[in-house]
């Protein structure tokens, strides 16, 4: 069997076509959606997210602004820009990307984003929320592999699910949400990780397996079975002499194996990542919505 390939830039365009109308609709009614970007140090990964960010708001309409600070920027720094952007009212949301530079700070950096700004859905209120089923800003890539699920007619709903990894952005997360008495949830999840003692015997079983190790090749076609759906979440540069960039992007799938026996798998590049991205966009107009309603 060859699988179907979840075409997540496919997804993300059509929502992002439907976004483009709620903005102009918000605009209408005087409120422009806006986006605060916090990029501390010169991670050309981190850049190249935060460009991609921004150049995604510009197409949906969505205003943009970057404040940059130095790889050494202190504590009080960036708690500074933070707080700028609580107070702004032209920003509906707030993104700082992760990593910072100083790993140690995060968690402080996170906790000051006022929760009603919080679009990445990291602050401890929004998993809060999240975990009680409450309305609230749902993280952006478990939240784009839903949809991709969703719109792909493939149910989760009784479903036996394995997610590899437990981020607190992406595994934590996912596996919360596909536990949810939901439309999008009613899964039963089992959460593998690095002192997993044996990830085969769970990932064999599963109708969906979520790879999201960030290790390329934690996921080889002999670890899934006949039929099963691959949701590919890593992005993994690797060293390719021959690619232009001297490196190309791999997920954490064996995909040209796991295709010949999977029913349906996510390509990276062009899988989950377009749809993490239109999650942020989705979030900052829901922000932005809340101001009319
Ligand atoms: N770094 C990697 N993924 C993300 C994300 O979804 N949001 C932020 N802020 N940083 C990230």
């Amino acid at each position: 069997m060859s699988a179907r390939i979840l075409d997540g830039k496919a997804i993300a365009a059509e929502m992002r076509e439907e976004l483009k109308a709620k903005v102009a609709e918000l605009k209408g009614k005087g409120v422009t959606p806006g986006l605060g970007v916090l990029l501390v140090g010169d991670d050309p990964a981190s850049r190249s997210y935060v460009t991609a960010k921004e150049k995604a708001c510009e197409n949906t309409g969505i205003y943009s602004r970057e404040e940059r600070l130095p790889a050494t920027a202190t504590r009080e720094e960036i708690l500074n820009v933070v707080n700028a952007y609580n107070a702004d009212d032209r920003i509906n949301g707030i993104l700082v990307q992760l990593p910072l530079p100083d790993k140690s700070m995060e968690q402080a950096v996170i906790n000051a984003i006022d929760p009603d700004k919080d679009v990445d859905g990291f602050h401890p209120v929004n998993i809060g929320r999240m975990l009680l089923g409450e309305p609230c800003f749902l993280p952006c890539t478990p939240h784009g592999i839903l949809h991709i699920l969703k719109r792909s007619g493939i149910k989760t709903s009784g479903a036996d699910v394995v997610v590899l990894g437990r981020s607190n952005i992406v595994g934590r997360p996912l596996v919360n949400m596909l536990t949810q008495k939901s439309d999008m949830g009613n899964a039963t999840v089992t959460m593998c990780h690095t002192r997993t003692k044996d990830v085969a015997k769970y990932t064999r079983e599963a109708d969906i397996v979520v790879a999201a190790a960030g290790v390329p090749n934690a996921l080889t076609a002999d670890m899934i079975k006949d039929g099963a759906v691959v949701i590919d979440v890593g992005v993994n540069r690797v060293e390719d002499a021959s690619a232009k960039r001297g490196y190309r992007l791999v997920g954490d799938a064996d995909f040209d194996a796991c295709k010949e026996k999977a029913s349906a798998i996510t390509p990276v590049p062009g899988g989950v990542g377009p749809m993490t991205i239109t999650m942020l966009l989705y979030n900052t107009v829901e922000s932005a919505a809340r101001r009319v309603s």
